[in-house]
């Protein structure tokens, strides 16, 4: 069963005194198998939140429909086995990240007798055990985002939904949070994350979804996504002849040089090989030889421009 299930999502604001309609999301699809890492990704403005806040109920879609498990989300049980990060700001500044958690576990309804254990057990488990009686106004953004990821655990939630958990950290933050999105795969959780930072999601992902405009543009297990059309590599060398330089460029499928140094990427095996002999013979130096794999913002970048994002 998918555990989370969204079919011809769509959401129409209304905007200004005409009432303009402005389309947030135009027929949006997907599923998330249990147990798995989802990573739900696109620009700013794609429509990531606006999906995120219909299936944890904030909003209602103008169309379509999603579903948590098996309930659909206009249920609001649906929310029982939900953990909720959303995005952006703390409007409980004055709370200290202890008190913020109690507060939130009463809300769930965690008997007085379990929340202390719970709460003192999450703060461990993201590194706030040494800061959870300051406020949260002297938090840095990386604690700030780490308490809201305590808060969404209190529940022991089967589903984690995460609006850019790794927003605004530095990289020792971002690798935390990877690590714990991680954990809560381990402990058999599903997470749904939504993200702009390709390369975050690229490292912990199983599956993506790439929205645009509203649209998603591109799904399915990441090692399928960028390994199709991989393939190619890139060849870096230096002290090539003119001569030598204009040849491989010809050769090559790309190619950049500046000063000394020229970079190809050329398609397939056999050219590579005449390529570095040319190098040798030309008494050329090879600096470097690398599969030149697709990364996850290529395509996304790839995707943007077919819909004429950017
Ligand atoms: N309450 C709202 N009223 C009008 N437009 C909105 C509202 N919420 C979001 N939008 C618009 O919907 C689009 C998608 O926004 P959002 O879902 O927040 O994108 P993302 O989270 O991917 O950055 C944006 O163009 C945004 O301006
Ligand atoms: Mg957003």
């Amino acid at each position: 069963m998918s555990a989370i299930r969204l079919r011809g999502l769509s959401k129409t604001f209304r905007k200004g005194f005409w009432m303009k309609p402005m389309h947030a999301l135009r027929g949006v699809d997907l599923s998330v198998r249990e147990g798995e890492i989802f990573g739900f990704l696109g620009p700013n403005g794609a429509g990531k939140t606006t999906t995120i806040k219909i299936l944890t109920g904030l909003i209602h879609p103008s169309a379509g429909e999603a579903w948590i498990g098996d309930l659909p989300v206009e249920v609001p049980e649906s929310r029982k086995k939900l953990g909720f990060l959303p995005e952006g700001t703390f409007f409980h500044d004055h709370l200290t990240g202890l008190e913020f958690c109690e507060m939130h576990a009463r809300l769930l309804g965690i008997p007085r007798a379990e929340r202390r254990d719970r709460i003192r057990d999450l703060m461990v488990r993201v590194g706030l055990a040494d800061s959870e009686a300051k406020q949260i106004r002297h938090y840095s953004k990386g604690m700030r985002q780490r308490v809201g990821l305590a808060q969404a655990l209190l529940g022991d939630p089967e589903v984690v939904i995460l609006d850019e958990p790794m927003s605004g950290l530095d990289p020792v933050g971002r690798r935390e949070v990877r690590d714990l999105i991680l954990e809560l795969r381990e402990q058999g959780r599903t997470v749904f994350f939504s993200s702009h930072v390709l390369a975050d999601a690229e490292m912990i992902c199983d599956q993506v979804a790439v929205i645009v405009a509203g649209r998603v543009v591109e799904t399915g297990y990441l090692a399928d996504l960028l390994g199709r059309q991989m393939g190619g590599v890139e060849l870096v060398v230096e002290g090539l002849s003119e001569e030598r330089w204009q040849e491989l460029s010809r050769a090559s499928r790309r190619s950049v040089g500046h000063g000394m140094r020229h970079l190809f990427e050329f398609s397939d095996e056999d050219t590579v090989e005449k390529a570095l002999d040319e190098v040798r013979r030309d008494g050329g130096r090879i600096v470097s030889l690398v599969p030149a794999r697709r990364s996850l913002e290529d395509l996304v970048v790839e995707r943007s421009r077919s819909v004429g994002m950017r």
